[in-house]
């Protein structure tokens, strides 16, 4: 998609395509320390959500207040029109949301292969888009690792794997939470193919990072943060041309 046609798919997608995803009002803390305060976003089927902001703004608590690894203090997180808020990680997952964590959190003692193998389950619906054969056509540069140890594998490699493990559980939406960081240009290259590749798959997508660059040509729409407030909702395009948000809110 270029620059000229963005805004325009960017209201195509407001007009016709559902919201999959709509948080609204979150509050989250750290024990008595609120990091998140009325934090709103809606998700539409189809699109490449970015969620930007600087270092410590609240991107990764928003994730983790989508997915239920942890419980807002209040706030709504409606899934397919499903109240998710306060359910535990599980149902969520089992409800169609795939969360890939910061951190990574693969099994250092097992294998990639079985690193993705216990990850395997049907979608929301029964689907079973993706399996072991189709997640190593996706990710080709794990199909010599199989029967590496999680622990080995470098920091890209491990970023591939739960991207992988991810689809395994064959989610209607794929939260990615900074995938490109920390690692190595061409990694951060193969990172940004593979989430295009899942974008003209058709898959739903919510991309938390820092690097406005890496979203560009990727996500179709932004979300900025700052200090745990939604400050900006647009097209991806538009954010990229409004110099002083860029400058406020992402040091750029
Ligand atoms: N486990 C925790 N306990 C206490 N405070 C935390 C914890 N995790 C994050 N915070 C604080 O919450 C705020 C938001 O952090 P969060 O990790 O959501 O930011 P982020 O936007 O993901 O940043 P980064 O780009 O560095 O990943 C920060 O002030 C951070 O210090
Ligand atoms: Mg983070």
């Amino acid at each position: 998609m270029n620059a000229s046609t963005s805004s325009e798919m960017n209201a195509a997608i407001e007009g016709n395509a559902p919201v999959v995803l709509d948080v609204q009002d979150l509050d989250s803390a750290y024990g008595s320390s609120q990091v998140l305060f009325g934090m709103s976003l809606s998700v539409y089927k189809g699109e490449t959500l970015a969620l930007l902001g600087r270092n410590g703004a609240g991107k990764s608590t928003t994730m983790k207040s989508i997915a239920g690894v942890m419980t807002p203090k209040k706030g709504s997180v409606r899934f397919l029109g499903r109240e998710m808020c306060g359910c535990s990680p599980h149902v969520i997952a089992r409800a169609g949301i795939g969360f890939v964590p910061e951190d990574r959190q693969i099994f250092p003692d097992l294998t990639v292969e079985d690193n993705l193998y216990i990850a395997e389950k049907p979608g929301p619906d029964g689907e079973r888009n993706w399996d072991l054969k189709r997640v190593y056509e996706m990710l080709p540069l794990l199909t010599p690792l199989k029967e590496r140890l999680g622990g080995q594998l470098s920091g890209g490699e491990q970023q591939m794997l739960t991207i992988g493990r991810a689809l395994m559980g064959n989610p209607s939406v794929i939260l990615l939470d900074e995938p490109s960081e920390g690692l190595a240009p061409i990694m951060v290259q193969k990172i940004g193919e593979l989430i295009r590749g899942l974008k003209e798959l058709g898959t739903t997508i919510v991309l938390a990072e820092q690097n406005l660059n890496f979203c560009l040509g990727l996500a179709d729409r932004a979300v900025v943060i700052d200090m745990g407030r939604n400050v900006f909702t647009g097209s991806i395009d538009d954010l990229n041309r409004d110099e002083e948000i860029k400058h406020r809110y992402l040091s750029v």
